[in-house]
């Protein structure tokens, strides 16, 4: 059972500056919520209902979002504005055990997720990161539970990339063993297309027995100076624990970028009836003028 996700919101936002001054990027908005809500609410329809967020300095806002406000509630009621209070009711209720932990120095997600150790304790739990956004019938980190139960260990989520997208991510080696499931062999952190052993990237989903913990104390600093999650995961399969990649159902979105961000909110736009017709007109008039 995986009772527990870990949700680290710490990092700076640096490739989103200069909005990212003042807004933490997880809470730029897709449509009309915020990034964070959608993998929020991945991790509810994968039946988890505790959530831990793992924050730094000024990003305390994004805990605000899922609190109760009071004060606008009562303000919304007063003015009868019954559809709205709706609205912000459904957000405010939405996680029912919020946790968050404070990372003073954001030192890499190695360090972010180690900052977890003591509210997950010994079980296994979910990591899920903020700019991954994942559109799929059954949501990513259900389909991953699913073989999660299956095979035990720990599974990381992966995708096939462009070439020229290997050196942004954790890219992994292994063996098929059925359709969809690799087990995996090693893993490098954002590898140089020479060294890269595959196309196959880890995408910003993991599910790990809590063994992890002593990895991520025992790894150094590597990669752009930080504490990599990736080396943790390489060291634990040198000591012969069982890691799958999972080749997940859906689409997968990386919001953390200008061309990313934009392709999201088109993708989302065109799911909606009302913005879909004002993408269409848009596209025309621009295709015949
Ligand atoms: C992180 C991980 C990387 C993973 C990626 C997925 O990198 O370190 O292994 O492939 O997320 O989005 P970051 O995007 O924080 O540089």
């Amino acid at each position: 059972m995986i009772r527990k996700a870990v949700l680290p919101v710490a990092g700076l936002g640096t490739r989103m500056l200069p909005v990212t001054k003042v807004v933490p990027k997880e809470l730029l908005n897709i449509i009309d919520r915020p990034t964070i809500e959608y993998v929020v609410d991945e991790v509810i329809a994968s039946g988890i209902d505790t959530l831990i967020f793992i924050i730094s300095q000024g990003k305390e806002k994004i805990l605000e979002y899922f609190n109760l406000d009071l004060g606008l509630r009562t303000f919304l009621k007063e003015r009868k504005k019954l559809d709205l209070l709706k609205k912000v009711e459904e957000v405010e209720n939405k996680v029912k055990n919020l946790i968050s932990v404070i990372q003073k120095i954001p030192e890499g997600l190695g360090q972010a997720v180690l900052m977890a150790e003591k509210v997950v304790g010994n079980e296994p739990f979910a990591v899920l990161l903020g700019d991954d956004l994942v559109d799929a019938k059954e949501p990513c980190l259900k389909q991953m539970i699913h073989f999660h139960l299956k095979y035990g260990g720990n599974i990381v989520a992966v995708e096939e990339v462009p070439l020229e997208d290997i050196s942004k991510y954790g890219i992994i080696e292994g063996e098929k063993i059925e359709e969809r499931i690799i087990k995996v062999k090693n893993v490098v952190e954002k590898p140089s297309l020479e060294e890269a052993p595959s196309n196959l990237a880890i995408i910003g989903r993991y599910i790990f027995q809590p063994v992890i913990f002593e990895y991520l104390k025992r790894i150094k600093k590597s990669v752009g100076g930080e504490y990599q999650l990736t080396d943790a995961i390489q060291l634990m399969i040198e000591e012969g624990h069982e890691v799958y990649a999972y080749l997940f159902e859906g689409k997968r979105f990386d919001t953390g970028n200008k061309k990313g961000f934009f392709r999201t909110v088109l993708h989302y736009a065109q799911k909606d009836e009302e913005l879909k017709e004002i993408l269409q007109e848009f596209c025309q008039l621009n295709v015949f003028s």
